[in-house]
């Protein structure tokens, strides 16, 4: 079992990404973190995803995508952590094109992008702590540098006290909150989020976003899709809205 340090001698989430954002705010340059150009995605049974897509999000932004079922989101989510290709256009994250991006060049650009699903996607047989630590144990992460990060990022997610715990014994909060925790271990610079609280009620749901905004103000970029109108006007964030593929 992964055993965390008790004395904190452990990283933190707002140094050198909040730091360079800071930077370019105060130099008055924003930096584009994710661009969609002429976006189309037809999938193979001639289904369509998107179409005609053009996307700016810059360094430090939080957007919600809503729509309908069906409208492109998740879709949208697939090709900018390279799970789909686009049909036609450039897909660019972290200054990399993700056309025909494969293999190493893809592993690499996944490692600084943490993705969020609605259904958790926990190893059932792995404590929360060893859920978090996976992603870093698969990198290649020393023993030490592992404890090293996974205590701030259960912190973060308010989960020090369930580190032992099975995926099992905790509630459908905890659960998502763990795996906010695995997306953000390795401090990406991106967050992505596909309906993180649609299996919650509407208070773990705002614990989500709680958390979400606290990592966004130390300069993570955030992008998450919902449908849930009452979460997005509470949040208070600008907001891409799909409906059949086109952002309307
Ligand atoms: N793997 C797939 N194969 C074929 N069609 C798909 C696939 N994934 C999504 N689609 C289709 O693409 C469109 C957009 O789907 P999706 O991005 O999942 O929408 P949303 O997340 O907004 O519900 C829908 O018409 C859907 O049926
Ligand atoms: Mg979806």
């Amino acid at each position: 079992m992964l055993k965390l340090p008790t004395k904190s001698n452990s990283t933190s989430f707002n140094s050198n990404t909040a730091k360079t954002s800071a930077e370019n705010m105060a130099k008055g340059q924003k930096s584009v973190i994710v661009k969609l150009e002429n976006v189309r995605k037809t999938y193979t049974n001639g289904a369509v995803g998107l179409r005609d897509v053009n996307i700016e999000l810059y360094k430090g932004d939080f957007k919600f995508i809503t729509g309908h079922s069906g409208s492109g989101k998740s879709t949208l989510l697939k090709l900018l952590y390279g799970a789909e290709q686009a049909t036609d256009g450039d897909v660019i994250v972290n200054g990399f094109n993700l056309n025909g991006l494969k293999g190493n060049k893809l592993a690499m650009l996944r490692r600084k992008i943490g993705i969020v699903f609605q259904d958790y996607k926990l190893v059932p047989r792995r404590t929360v702590a060893e859920n978090v630590a996976f992603v870093l144990m698969a990198q290649g992460y020393t023993y030490k540098e592992i404890q090293r990060r996974v205590q701030p990022a259960l912190k973060m997610v308010g989960l020090m006290d369930k580190a032992d715990c099975f995926p099992e014994e905790l509630s459908g909060g905890e659960q998502q909150r763990t795996s906010i925790a695995r997306a953000i271990v390795n401090t990406p610079p991106l967050v992505l989020a596909d309906e993180p609280t649609g299996n919650l009620d509407p208070d773990n749901a705002w614990q989500v976003i709680k958390i979400l905004k606290k990592l966004n103000s130390f300069g993570v970029t955030v992008l998450l899709t919902t449908h849930d109108e009452q979460l997005v006007r509470a949040a208070n964030h600008p907001v891409l809205h799909l409906q059949n593929g086109y952002i309307v």
